[in-house]
């Protein structure tokens, strides 16, 4: 018997099937219980051996085109239903963009970006820690044990209880201690950076009780003042955006460096604001401290559980409300936490301005 034109018309039926309850409805036709085409299969079992042997094999194609449409068909609708939903339930979440947007980037915010920005292109990763420190991250490692006189000049903040581990605790007066959670967490080498909130109970137009630092960490093999000098160059010079910054190390104390090391840049007085660039020693010039640094010391290295014997570095904090003043003129301190909109409207920067290195870390708005 000849199957071809069964065939012919049933892939002709299921290739003009449009939808898939007529696809299902075609398979139940053709190969369901009561199909035509299992109808067929059942007549071989009263075939002789010879018919069968000629027959069972076009029966058998025939049923396997036939499946196989059915599947192509399916697939292809289904694919083309997804299509069509997926076009349908497309939803446009963006807002329109204000004509004039009111909003801006505080001062403080752009200037930790720019600030990132530049050490990111120096190698440097951001690092972090809690606001809320142990007074041992806080101190002690950083070689201030209880008794230490350097913990009186930090005006702290204490909590009135300790901790569930009977820890002391306060709100970090420096970034300092992500130094030392760094070091346990990460071993050496290392290069980062941690901005972040710091506190002192201290307040007047160029003290507030809350402001903002960001430390600098490398740990490394053979590393000397050499290298912290050059990263300070360089950073400050990415920064201010100007070739002529002149730096003066004068030689200090903090426990948890040594040799220490406070840096002045130098400035010109114009018609009252500081200009920063060229030597604090020129006339009409002079030496303002914007940071303090050093070498770290071998007690906060292995505090940091780590071989002084073996890894070095240096590290430095600096205050980063005080640079963006510098850089951008504001005189008073207290007015960055006011959340004054005419001021954040005249110091703020656009959200859309992000600082690059290329571009310029520092395009006001
Ligand atoms: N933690 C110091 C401060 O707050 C700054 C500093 C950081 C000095 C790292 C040296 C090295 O004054």
């Amino acid at each position: 018997m000849d199957y071809a034109a069964t065939g012919q018309e049933a892939l002709l039926r299921i290739e003009g099937a449009t939808d898939l309850e007529t696809v299902e409805a075609l398979r139940v036709e053709f190969l369901g219980k009561q199909g035509s085409i299992s109808g067929l299969l059942k007549t071989l079992g009263k075939m002789t051996p010879d018919e069968r042997k000629v027959e069972g094999p076009k029966i058998h194609g025939l049923r396997e085109s036939v499946a196989d449409a059915l599947a192509a068909r399916k697939d292809a609708l289904e694919a083309a239903a997804l299509d069509a939903r997926l076009a349908a339930e497309t939803i446009d979440l963006s807002l329109p963009a204000p004509e004039a947007p009111k909003g801006t980037v505080h001062p403080v915010s752009q200037v930790m970006d720019e600030l990132a920005e530049i050490f990111a292109d120096m190698g440097f990763a951001v690092a972090t820690g809690p606001e809320i420190e142990d007074d041992w991250h806080n101190f002690t490692a950083l070689n201030m044990p209880e008794s230490h006189p350097a913990r009186a000049m930090h005006d702290t903040f204490y909590f009135p209880d300790r901790d569930a581990q009977e820890r002391e605790m306060v709100l970090r007066t420096h970034t300092s201690p992500v130094q030392i959670r760094t070091m346990l967490a990460e071993g050496a080498p290392l290069r980062i950076i941690a901005p972040g909130r710091v506190y002192r109970s201290d307040s007047d137009a160029t003290h507030t009780p809350m402001f903002h630092q960001i430390e600098a960490l490398v740990i490394d093999k053979d590393i000397h003042l050499g290298h912290l000098k050059w990263t300070l160059e360089t950073f400050l010079k990415a920064y201010f955006e100007r070739e002529d910054i002149v730096l003066r190390l004068r030689p200090s104390y903090f426990p948890f460096t040594e040799p220490s090391v406070e840096v002045d840049v130098g400035y010109a007085n114009e018609g009252g604001r500081r200009v920063v660039g060229g030597s604090g020693d020129a006339p009409g010039h002079a030496w303002m401290e914007v940071l303090g640094s050093g070498m770290v010391n071998r007690r906060v290295i292995e505090a940091g559980g780590l071989d002084p014997d073996e890894w070095q570095g240096f590290a430095f904090g600096v205050g980063v409300d005080r640079l963006a003043m510098l850089k951008y003129g504001m005189d008073d301190l207290r007015a960055f936490f006011d959340g004054d909109v005419r001021w954040l409207s005249h110091y703020g920067f656009s959200a859309l301005d992000v600082p690059t290195l290329s571009g310029g870390v520092g395009t006001p708005a």
